[in-house]
Order: structure tokens, then C-alpha cells, then sequence
């Protein structure tokens, strides 16, 4: 007998210390800067063979400023490129805000040592479903930190990680248009598959020469399917057909295990829900998505730029824009409004509208301000979405700076049955040109993005909401770490302000431009704690092991800040699991 408990006790602290040891191998990525665990050279060029040579260096955007001798020619490319948004997403290394990078150096601070920053040394330049697989599986077996970037455009640094493996979708540029017959039976004709590199202002072309229309945002350069569409995704057209990830019909993906699967809504629904809206570089690699398409509208658009001769006036006219709001939304309008100082920028359009039907209802607001300086005020028709698109929103696109956004969706019923609290807390938010800051209005939901009926992860807050406001601080390269502190904390006080018109505890943000520093990060970006937790427990079932892991993605919250370990609370957790397992298991033998 004593020795069959001795014998039970030795198994039980035998299994502890297994289960001690393995928990500290899961518990931290392996990164590039640790020798005792980065795969060595032959491992590497082995690797590198599997993926036809592909296996790139990565430097940050600055970089070619900085070598020794610096590449003069390339160099001044670069500083004349900075603000390309075309340029940095051509760039493996480069973030489209620079803040992202955080290296010690910039464009103008002339030529000092440049650190790596955030920047990883290492990239896959995939351009197929076998580099992808390879490339996950290699991170896999190695435990590697491993981030996924198509164009760097995310706002909280989700597309790049310091010392991981970038796995780089930019060249998957394939598009092709697909008599789609759905897994329900339904055909749905001009679908079109759109592969994980294309951005929105090639997919807008390719598709205008059929004249047609895919649900995409209002910047050229965004990734069509990344992170955009994964985390919802909003663009001019989405009041009248739906968010982008609304118009989801199937993903190809590989899976955190490097296998291939279809999703959609008979094979993998699970998937198929959470990727269409529970956000990027979190649950697969999407390779391509098909999308429903539209024949393209015309567009009647709404082009002012109004500056008031001081507060008074400018509140007055914000107040009455607000009060007129639901008008313009009734009449089909959609569009964005910058506001800075005493001015406000509006462009708005109307897919499909009325020139003359468009004016009236715009010179109803306007007959009431001719006190108000015109800077720029036209109407006009565009015969498709397209010349629409490449003649104005195109061609403002510039990024390369550093900036922090801080966000709230304002309930549709709270700007109609409150306008002037919704108007005095825009007024109050507005930015100032000296602070580097502005306030950015979102006339993108409401409409088709109201449509309840649609089953999929979008947070339930772009369902009720009829105005996306996005508070913008920016800064220079030389402003200092306390200074960007101070940025941050006001960026916070301006988001509270918003919050006010927010619609209370159950308010939320757009995940893909809000606040770092947002904290319940989980409710306000997916709208409910339970959409959360269902998004968790899939994620959970696709990915156990965590390898898609970013900044307050889904399942983020078991990993410490920088996102390379384990939090101990989640690794005990395993622990007691496995504990109680082995209780349970000694319980059973002595019965
Ligand atoms: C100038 C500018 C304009 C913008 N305009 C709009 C707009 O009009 N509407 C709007 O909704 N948003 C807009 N955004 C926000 C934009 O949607 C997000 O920045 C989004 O993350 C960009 O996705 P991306 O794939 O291009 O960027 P990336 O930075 O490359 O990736 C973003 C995230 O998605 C993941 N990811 C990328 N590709 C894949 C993939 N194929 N499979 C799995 N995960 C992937 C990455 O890991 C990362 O987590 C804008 C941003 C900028 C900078
Ligand atoms: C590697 O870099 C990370 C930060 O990116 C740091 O936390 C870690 O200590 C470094 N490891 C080694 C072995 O230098
Ligand atoms: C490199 O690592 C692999 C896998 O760990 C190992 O099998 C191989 O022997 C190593 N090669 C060298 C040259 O160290
Ligand atoms: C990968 O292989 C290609 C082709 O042989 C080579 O040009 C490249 O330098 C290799 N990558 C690395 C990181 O060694
Ligand atoms: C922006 O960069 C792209 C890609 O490098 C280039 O083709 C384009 O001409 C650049 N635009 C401008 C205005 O320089
Ligand atoms: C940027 O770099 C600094 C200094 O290396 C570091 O303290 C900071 O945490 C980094 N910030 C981000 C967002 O990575
Ligand atoms: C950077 O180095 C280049 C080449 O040595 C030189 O021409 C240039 O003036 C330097 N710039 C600054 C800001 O020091
Ligand atoms: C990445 O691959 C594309 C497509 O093959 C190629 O045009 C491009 O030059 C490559 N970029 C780098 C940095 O290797
Ligand atoms: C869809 O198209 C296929 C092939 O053209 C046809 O056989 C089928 O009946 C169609 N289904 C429906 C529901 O119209
Ligand atoms: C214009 O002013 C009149 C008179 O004050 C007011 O009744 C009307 O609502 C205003 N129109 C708009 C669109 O603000
Ligand atoms: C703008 O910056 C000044 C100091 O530079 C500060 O006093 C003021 O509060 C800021 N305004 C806002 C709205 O952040
Ligand atoms: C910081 O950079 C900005 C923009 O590049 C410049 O205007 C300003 O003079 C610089 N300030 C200092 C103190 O160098």
C-alpha cells in the first residue's frame, strides 16, 4: 500500500514538473534577437528554398538615409516620397503612420543612427498560397512571433512587431470576376475574387471597366481585404449597400495550422462569422475573398469648404448642420466633414442622386449663412463611381506622419432627437491647426449598415449608428516623449467629450481607427462583452496556440503589452486545469 502511494505521488509531481516545463516553453515567443532559440542558417535556407527565395531583409522606411555610406539618390527618393501612400506600402519595412516604426530616426532629423524601432529584420514576400502555408508553418514549429502586413495602414500598429517574422501579403495582387454559385444554391453573378494584396484604388479601376462597384473605403490605398474589410470596413457607399464585410460571399484562407480551407457559410461557419468583422491578423490568413458587386452609380457631389468670421457664427452654422443632418441622411447623402478652428470641409455625395433635387435641399442650410466666407462650394454629377473617386478622393492621400485617433459612433437616434448636444460636443472636439489636430465626421452608417438581418461579427454599434467621429492629434518627429505623452492623455479628455454623445455603457468605437490607449478596449470595439466572448471562444478553437496574436485584437488580453508572452495569469490557468486534471485522474486510481 505505501508504495503504491509512494509510486502516486512521484507520478503526480513528475507530472507537474512536465507540465511546469511545458508551460514555459508556450509561455514566450521566440523573437530574432534570442539566439537560443532562433532557427539557425541551414534552417533558414531551407526555408527560404520552400518559399522559391522569397525571404527578404526589412528596413525601415528612413533606412536608406542612414547606411554608411547612405545611398544619396535613394535617399532623397525617400524624403520626396515620404507622404506617398502608393510609395510606403511599396516599402516592406515602412508603416503608412510613422509612428508605428518608432525608430530614433526621421525624414528631417538629418543623418543620425538609425535604430530598427518596430520594424522586423525579416519578411516573407509571398505572392502564393505555398509561401503563406510555409511561412505559418515555419512559425509554428519555431514558436515565432510571426505578423501579418499587407499595406501598414493599421492605426494601432497591428501590422508590425520588433524581432518577428513579417509575412508580407502586398504582391498577391490577383483579381478576377466569378459566376458565383453559393453553398445555398444561390447564383450570384459578377462576384469577384479579390486577392490579399490589392488595394482599393486598383480594385475601383479593374472593376470600372465593367462598370462596376465593389463596397470598398474612401482611400486608394487601404488594403481591400485586410484589415479594412476583416474589421468591418466603411467607404462611401456603405450607407447605401452595407459595410465591406457585409458583402462577404467566401474567404480562401490557411489556418494557424498552414492548412488551406474554404469559408463560408456551409464549410467553416464559424470562421465565416468571425472574419467578417472580428477583425484582422486574429483568427487566419485570408489569401482572397469574393464579394458581391453593383453596377456602379453616378454620383451627385457636395463640395464646400466654409469658414466663419468667428465661434459664434461657427457654432450657430454647426448647430443648424447638425439639426439638418438627418435631412441629408433621408435624402441619400453620405460623405465626410473635417473640422478645424472656424472652418469645416464638407464632402458629401449621393449615389445615384438628383443635380437639381441635391441643390435645393443644400441651398436650404446655405440661403441661412451667406455671412459665412465660401472658400470652395460646387455640386455636380460624376456618370460613375469611379470618375467620382480618381477626380477627388484619390487624390488626397497623404500619410508618413505621426498620429493617434481617438473614436466614437454616435447612435443614429441620439443626432436626431438631440442635435444641439450632439452639435456643442462636435463644437467642443473641433481641431485646432496650432495643436496639429482635427475632427474628422463620418456620414457612413445608418442606411443599408442598419440592416439587422445581416448575421455576421460587425460590432452591433455600426448597426444603431449614424456618424463615425474620429478626434486626430498628430505630431512632428522632434516633439518630445513627454510632449507625446501629454498628446495622448488629451486625445483621451477629447474621446470623453465624444463620449457624452456616445450613448452610454453600451457605447462603442470603430476598431480600426480608435485609441490605442482605449480602455475596456474589448466591449467598445466589438461592440458587446458577448460578441467579445463569442469571437474569443472561436478564436480559441482556430487558433489555440495564439499564433495570430495583435494589438487589442481577439484573445490579445492573455498576452503582456508587447504581445510576446504568455500572461503567467493565463499560463496558470493552464496549470490548474492540468492540476485538477491530475487530482481527478490520482481520485480515480484510489477508488
Ligand atoms: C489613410 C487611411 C485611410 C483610411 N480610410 C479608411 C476608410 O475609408 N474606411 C475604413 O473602414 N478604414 C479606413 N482606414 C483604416 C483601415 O481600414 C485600417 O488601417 C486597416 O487596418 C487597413 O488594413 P490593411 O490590411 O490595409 O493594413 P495592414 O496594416 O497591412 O493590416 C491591418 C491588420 O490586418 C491584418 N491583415 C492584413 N492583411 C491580412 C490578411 N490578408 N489576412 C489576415 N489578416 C490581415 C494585419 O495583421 C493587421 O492586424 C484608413 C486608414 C488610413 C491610414
Ligand atoms: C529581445 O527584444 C525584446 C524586445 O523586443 C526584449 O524584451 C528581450 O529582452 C530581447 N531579448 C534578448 C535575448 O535580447
Ligand atoms: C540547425 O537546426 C536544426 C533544427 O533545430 C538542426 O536539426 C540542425 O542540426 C542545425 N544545424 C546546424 C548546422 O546547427
Ligand atoms: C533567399 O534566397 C534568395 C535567392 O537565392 C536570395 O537572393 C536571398 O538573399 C535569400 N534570403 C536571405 C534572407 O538570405
Ligand atoms: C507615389 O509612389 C508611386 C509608387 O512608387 C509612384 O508610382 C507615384 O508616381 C508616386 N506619386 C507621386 C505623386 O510621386
Ligand atoms: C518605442 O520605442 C521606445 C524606445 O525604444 C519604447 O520605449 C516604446 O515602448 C516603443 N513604443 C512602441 C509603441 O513600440
Ligand atoms: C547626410 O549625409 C550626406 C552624405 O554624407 C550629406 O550630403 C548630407 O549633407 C548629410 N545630411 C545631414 C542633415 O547631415
Ligand atoms: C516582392 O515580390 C514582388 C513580386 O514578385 C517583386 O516585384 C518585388 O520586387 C519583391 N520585393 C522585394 C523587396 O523583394
Ligand atoms: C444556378 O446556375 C446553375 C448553372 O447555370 C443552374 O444549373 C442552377 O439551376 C441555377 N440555380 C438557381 C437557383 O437559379
Ligand atoms: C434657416 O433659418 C430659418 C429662420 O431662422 C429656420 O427656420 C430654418 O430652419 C433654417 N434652415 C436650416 C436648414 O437651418
Ligand atoms: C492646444 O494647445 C495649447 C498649448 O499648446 C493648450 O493650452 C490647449 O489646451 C490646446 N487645445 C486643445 C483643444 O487641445
Ligand atoms: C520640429 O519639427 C517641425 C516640423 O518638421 C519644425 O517646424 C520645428 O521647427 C522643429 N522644432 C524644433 C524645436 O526643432
Amino acid at each position: 500500500m505505501l508504495r503504491h502511494v509512494t509510486s502516486i505521488i512521484l507520478f503526480f509531481i513528475i507530472v507537474i514538473l512536465r507540465q511546469n516545463l511545458i508551460a514555459k516553453e508556450l509561455r514566450c515567443r521566440c523573437l530574432m534577437n534570442d539566439s537560443t532559440c532562433w532557427p539557425n542558417l541551414s534552417v533558414w535556407r531551407t526555408f527560404n528554398e520552400s518559399v522559391n527565395g522569397r525571404l527578404i531583409p526589412v528596413q525601415p522606411s528612413v533606412a536608406f538615409c542612414t547606411g554608411n555610406p547612405p545611398n544619396i539618390d535613394v535617399c532623397a527618393n525617400a524624403i520626396a516620397q515620404w507622404t506617398n501612400a502608393t510609395w510606403r506600402s511599396d516599402q516592406v519595412g515602412a508603416m503608412q503612420n510613422h509612428n508605428w516604426e518608432n525608430t530614433s530616426c526621421s525624414d528631417d532629423l538629418g543623418n543620425v543612427t538609425c535604430t530598427q524601432g518596430s520594424v522586423p529584420r525579416l519578411a516573407v514576400n509571398a505572392t502564393t498560397a505555398e509561401h503563406v502555408q510555409a511561412t505559418v508553418r515555419l512559425a509554428n514549429t519555431n514558436n515565432l512571433r510571426l505578423v501579418i502586413k499587407t499595406t501598414g495602414h493599421d492605426y494601432l500598429g497591428r501590422s508590425t512587431a520588433a524581432d518577428s517574422l513579417l509575412l508580407w501579403l502586398h504582391y498577391m495582387k490577383t483579381i478576377t470576376l466569378e459566376q458565383y454559385t453559393s453553398c445555398t444554391g444561390e447564383n450570384i453573378s459578377n462576384a469577384v475574387r479579390i486577392g490579399a494584396g490589392v488595394q482599393w484604388g486598383e480594385a475601383y479601376a479593374w472593376l470600372s471597366t465593367y462598370n462596376l462597384i465593389a463596397i470598398g473605403g474612401a482611400s486608394p490605398t487601404v488594403g481591400a481585404i485586410g484589415g479594412f474589410l476583416q474589421n468591418g470596413g466603411h467607404g462611401p457607399l456603405t450607407r447605401w449597400k452595407g459595410m465591406a464585410a457585409d458583402q462577404v460571399l467566401e474567404f480562401d484562407v490557411v489556418t494557424a495550422d498552414g492548412e488551406r480551407q474554404t469559408v463560408n457559410a456551409c464549410q467553416n461557419k464559424d470562421l465565416f462569422w468571425a472574419l467578417r468583422g472580428g477583425g484582422g491578423g486574429s483568427f487566419a490568413v485570408v489569401l482572397s475573398t469574393v464579394l458581391r458587386t453593383f453596377p456602379s452609380p453616378s454620383m451627385v457631389s457636395i463640395l464646400y469648404t466654409i469658414s466663419a468670421a468667428n465661434e459664434i457664427r461657427y457654432a450657430h452654422f454647426i448647430r443648424d448642420f447638425i439639426r439638418f443632418m438627418p435631412t441629408l441622411a433621408d435624402a441619400g447623402c453620405a460623405g465626410y466633414f473635417y473640422m478645424i478652428d472656424t472652418t469645416i470641409s464638407i464632402a458629401f455625395f449621393v449615389p445615384n442622386g438628383d443635380l437639381t433635387v441635391t441643390t435645393a435641399i443644400i441651398d436650404q442650410l446655405m440661403k441661412n449663412y451667406t455671412d459665412l466666407q465660401f472658400i470652395q462650394n460646387s455640386i455636380a454629377t460624376f456618370p460613375s463611381f469611379y470618375a467620382y473617386f480618381s477626380q477627388t478622393m484619390a487624390k488626397s492621400n497623404p500619410t508618413g506622419g505621426n498620429v493617434l485617433l481617438g473614436s466614437r459612433l454616435i447612435p443614429e437616434t441620439i443626432v436626431r432627437n438631440q442635435p444641439d448636444q450632439v452639435a456643442e460636443a462636435l463644437f467642443q472636439t473641433r481641431g485646432h491647426s496650432k495643436n496639429q489636430s482635427m475632427l474628422i465626421g463620418h456620414l457612413v452608417a445608418g442606411g443599408q449598415v442598419s440592416n439587422t438581418l445581416i448575421d455576421n461579427s460587425v460590432s452591433p454599434g455600426w448597426r444603431t449608428a449614424l456618424l463615425h467621429m474620429i478626434h486626430a492629434q498628430e505630431w512632428n518627429d522632434n516633439t518630445s516623449v513627454v510632449d507625446q505623452e501629454i498628446l495622448a492623455s488629451r486625445l483621451r479628455t477629447q474621446v470623453d467629450i465624444l463620449q457624452t454623445i456616445a450613448g452610454g455603457a453600451q457605447s462603442s468605437c470603430y476598431i480600426n481607427e480608435a485609441d490605442p490607449n482605449e480602455p475596456n478596449w474589448q466591449q467598445k470595439f466589438f461592440g458587446t462583452q458577448v460578441n467579445y466572448d463569442r469571437l474569443k471562444s472561436i478564436k480559441k478553437s482556430v487558433d489555440p496556440n495564439g499564433l495570430f496574436i495583435c494589438k487589442n485584437c481577439v484573445g490579445s488580453d492573455d498576452w503582456s503589452t508587447d504581445l510576446n508572452c504568455l500572461k503567467k495569469s493565463t499560463a496558470n490557468r493552464v496549470h490548474i486545469t492540468m492540476h485538477v486534471f491530475v487530482l481527478v485522474k490520482l481520485f480515480q486510481f484510489f477508488k
